[in-house]
């Protein structure tokens, strides 16, 4: 039973209505508008959902007001100090922390089924050896619907969750095998000796000749990179899966559409974009002052990747946990030298940002992009796979957004609605009667 309710009225007709505030069990009230149009013959425009609540979920919670971020109420801060990235999988996927004999059986199924069928090679060599991994990731997953077919009711959860468990086993060898093909490398098989995590990294490094043994640093970096990615609730990659799949879609190809959502830079290619950013900076040798008034100057394009959110208007608790960690891999690794240079400038440019008033009266603060890159850079990521990483680890809160979204009886196809400004009836006319058009 609702306890609030907004009226709204229509002052051209007189109408008004009641409508529900809806609570939730943390965070804003919500107003259901579905009466709207019901008994006002309204609809509502909101361009980019900046208000606009799709669909309801017990997956992610985040505050942006206060810089929160939980998954199934586990505050990120604990999972990434406690947890390992296959047991914050099982905690997304399942809403619960495994017990040891759930997480044993979860880790073995997912190495299990890490091997790509032999035919899937030949899908990488059709590509040009020159395409960005994205590229490939979006076509190879796509692709895997052919593979597995037999279990597409998709209304059985017992299907559901046998599908995101492929789904999250295959993509390290999916983006390692891009990432291989690209570079003339043969393809490396997983081993089922490894965890999640040093699979990947054993696939992208191994050589026939050297196998390339895991630095326990890299795991552990990894792993946290990963924990912090594996959901950010209703983003433009998750709302895609979401709207792809509400047509009743295969999952892997929803979460193919996800992955081509992912690519933008004002989404995941965010952390590409940071570390070219960072580049050109210690390149031109160009004062820091010089980007920032640039990035203010609204004649120019140029904006500070890595910084703002629509949901965070403090800092994001990602970038703070990346930020320590960057620290941390940086200072350790003997290879950082190049890399710390990078990292001194992104603690300029965040000083330097943070006291200007055009961020502070915006509250834009670095966002999980802006530390992330330094990180991998030093891991040995190259920079056209930062995105693909991105992908992999957001694999598991997308599919686990599907699997909730399926699991609803209530559920409907999205279908938004639009303020339409076109023009009004036209009567068609042949083409000698027609005059040219006004550019
Ligand atoms: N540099 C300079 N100005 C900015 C920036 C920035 N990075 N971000 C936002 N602004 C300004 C923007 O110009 C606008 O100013 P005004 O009010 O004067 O017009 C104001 O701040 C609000 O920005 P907005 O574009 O309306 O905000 P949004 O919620 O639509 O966009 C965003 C959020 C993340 C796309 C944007 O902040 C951005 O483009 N950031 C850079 C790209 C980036 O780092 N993306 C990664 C996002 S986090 C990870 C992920 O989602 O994948």
């Amino acid at each position: 039973m609702a306890t609030n309710f907004v009226t709204v009225t229509d002052h051209k007709s007189g109408k008004s209505v009641e409508l529900e505030v809806m609570e939730p069990t943390q965070g804003s009230p919500i107003i259901d508008l579905r009466a709207l149009h019901r008994e006002l013959g309204l609809y509502a425009y909101d361009p980019g959902f900046t208000v606009t609540a799709s669909c309801w979920s017990e997956i992610t919670y985040l505050d942006g007001e206060n810089g929160l971020l939980q998954y199934r109420g586990y505050p990120i801060e604990q999972l990434v100090e406690h947890s390992s990235f296959i047991e914050t999988c099982f905690l997304l996927l399942c809403g619960h922390l495994p017990t040891a004999a759930e997480l044993e059986l979860f880790s073995a199924e997912v190495t299990r089924e890490s091997l790509l069928q032999e035919e899937m090679k030949r899908f990488f060599e059709g590509f040009r050896s020159n395409a960005h991994p994205m590229a490939i990731m979006v076509g190879v997953v796509g692709a895997l619907s052919a593979f597995y077919h037999d279990f597409q009711d998709i209304r059985d959860p017992k299907n559901r969750k046998l599908s995101a468990k492929l789904l999250i086993a295959k993509m390290p060898t999916i983006a390692a095998w891009s990432y291989r093909y690209a570079n003339g490398l043969p393809f490396e098989y997983p081993r089922s000796d490894y965890s999640y995590v040093e699979n990947f990294l054993h696939m992208m490094f191994s050589l026939p000749t050297v196998d390339y043994k895991p630095e326990p640093l890299f795991v552990r970096a990894l792993e946290v990179v990963m924990i912090a990615h594996a959901d950010h609730e209703q983003n433009a990659s998750t709302s895609t899966v979401r709207l792809a799949g509400s047509s009743e879609a295969n999952p892997f190809a929803s979460i193919a559409a996800g992955i081509a959502s992912l690519w933008g830079p004002a989404h995941g290619g965010a952390n590409e974009a940071v570390i070219r950013m960072l580049m050109e900076m210690r390149d031109t040798g160009k004062p820091m002052q010089h980007y920032v008034d640039r990035a203010k100057d609204k004649k120019d394009r140029f904006r500070l990747m890595g910084f703002g959110h629509r949901i965070y208007k403090n800092y994001d608790p990602r970038a703070k946990i990346l930020r320590d960690l960057c620290y941390q891999v940086v200072e350790k690794c003997e290879m950082g030298g190049e890399n710390r240079k990078l990292l001194e400038l992104a603690l300029e440019l965040e000083t330097l940002a943070l006291k200007d008033d055009y961020f502070k009266q915006r509250k834009l603060y670095p966002n999980v992009d802006f530390y992330s890159g330094i990180i991998l850079l030093t891991i040995g990521i190259p920079l056209n796979m930062f995105t693909v990483i991105f992908a992999m680890a957001r694999t598991v809160g997308w599919i686990s957004q599907w699997n909730e979204m399926m699991g609803d009886a209530n559920s409907k196809i999205g279908r938004p609605r639009q303020l339409y400004v076109g023009a009004k009836h036209r009567d068609y006319q042949p083409v000698w009667q027609r005059e040219p058009a006004d550019e």
